[in-house]
């Protein structure tokens, strides 16, 4: 199929990379020049295992190409994928300018177009996204959503340092529709996906890439919570996370997931309080020296502070719940310069006096290590893991 790709940032790159692996024709398209001569020129616009070969492959072999003309990438498509950045604004909110600024521009084109045309986002959206993208549509290009073209609200769920691996193994896709038409043309472009589609009322799929995010930052704090707890008391957090994880009957499962009544009951009020009221005694405190370090360092580089001394800032990671996207971003894109994680590490192990041992003392507090970020909560976690266990 002939796809139009907006935005050619982590999803985007991804999904065209992936997109063209599967013999379809891509088109991408970015404000940013640099981007777009970077795929123009066979070369991926982000780090991640596999996706620069599927690039090179695909402008060798004419299945991709990228331009910054919308009208250029509507004209030779027949479907356009939309997954420009949603930043948070200081309201909570997510930006959608991105968004209905691409659909205006596609809105224009449609207008001198015949044919009927699918637009799926990607982007992760605010509820109302669709109909707002909708009448965006409509009241530009006089045409008729349903009779001309169509839309389809699909969350994409990979995470970067795994993106390869996770588009193409999704929990399952879903396809938040409205309307009918063209759907059946959305289902044979990822028909190569093993997972189920799943056709789901759209505003259902608008808020659920919302509420998956919320649940993991849940768990990051839930985790860090219980180490932090565990490290009063002098217990490792890391087992008993383990154990906790192993039961897969109540606690890692969907068992008390359905809105409706409160909890209750002889034991959930009085073990949360008990667990509760251990916390307090043993004051877990917010942030100590020690975090607060990591923050100064990591808004410089994350590279160095883990570079510093592992042991002990990592230790106390387990205090910061949340980073903010500025700082993470800022920090952690050297760690997606493969160079410099190779040089950090080097200079990681340089500094251990018995190796072997401490390196499986940094692996084991490596991984409560749980920085939490809307862009990729496990990203640096996982590199750096994958780089330790070469
Ligand atoms: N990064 C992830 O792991 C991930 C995973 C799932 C969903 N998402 C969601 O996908 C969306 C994209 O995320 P990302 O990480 O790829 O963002 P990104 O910042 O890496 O890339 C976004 C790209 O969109 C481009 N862009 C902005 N406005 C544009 C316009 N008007 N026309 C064309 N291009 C434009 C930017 O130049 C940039 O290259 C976001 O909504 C994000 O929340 C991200």
């Amino acid at each position: 199929m002939n796809v139009s790709v907006f935005g050619l940032g982590y999803v985007g790159c991804i999904t065209s990379g992936c997109l063209i692996e599967q013999g379809n024709f891509v088109v991408g398209v970015d404000i940013d020049n640099n981007k777009v001569n970077m795929i123009n020129h066979g070369e991926s616009t982000v780090v991640e295992r596999g996706i620069s070969e599927y690039i090179r492959k695909g402008i060798k072999n004419n299945l991709i190409e990228a331009t910054t003309s919308e009208s250029d990438a509507v004209k030779k498509s027949d479907i356009a994928i939309i997954c420009v950045g949603t930043p948070g604004t200081e309201q909570g909110h997510l930006d959608m300018k991105n968004i209905y600024s691409v659909v205006e521009k596609i809105a224009k084109i449609l207008s001198e177009k015949n044919d009927f045309y699918i637009i799926i986002v990607r982007s992760t959206v605010m509820p109302g996204t669709f109909s707002n993208i909708v009448e965006i549509i409509e009241k530009i290009s006089n045409k008729k959503c349903g009779d001309d073209f169509n839309v389809f609200i699909m969350p994409e769920f990979l995470r970067e340092g795994n993106a390869i691996h996770d588009f193409y193994n999704p929990p399952y896709t879903l396809v938040g529709y409205d309307q009918m038409e063209g759907i059946h043309i959305v289902e044979e472009l990822f028909s190569f996906l093993s997972a189920p589609l799943i056709r789901v009322d759209v505003k259902i799929v608008e808020l659920i890439k919302l509420i998956s995010n919320s649940y993991h930052a849940l768990k990051v704090s839930f985790a860090n919570e219980i180490g932090r707890v565990c490290k009063k008391l002098d217990i490792d957090s890391q087992l008993l996370m383990e154990l906790f994880k192993d039961d897969k009957l109540l606690n890692i499962s969907s068992k008390y997931f359905n809105p409706g009544f409160s909890f209750g009951g002889s034991c959930l009020p009085k073990d949360l309080n008990a667990f509760n009221s251990i916390a307090n005694n043993y004051t877990v405190e917010d942030l100590t020296a020690a975090s607060q370090l990591f923050l100064t360092v990591a808004s410089s580089s994350m590279i160095s502070a883990v570079a510093l001394d592992i042991p002990v800032i990592l230790y106390d990671f387990t205090q910061i719940n949340y980073i903010d996207r500025y700082q993470y971003t800022r920090s952690v894109k050297r760690v997606f310069n493969l160079e410099s994680m190779k040089i950090a590490v080097k200079n990681i192990l340089l500094n251990v006096d018995v190796r072997k041992k401490t390196i499986k003392m940094q692996r084991h507090r490596i991984k409560p290590f749980a920085i939490l970020d809307g862009k990729c909560t496990e990203r640096n976690a996982s590199v750096i893991m994958s780089y330790l266990s070469e």
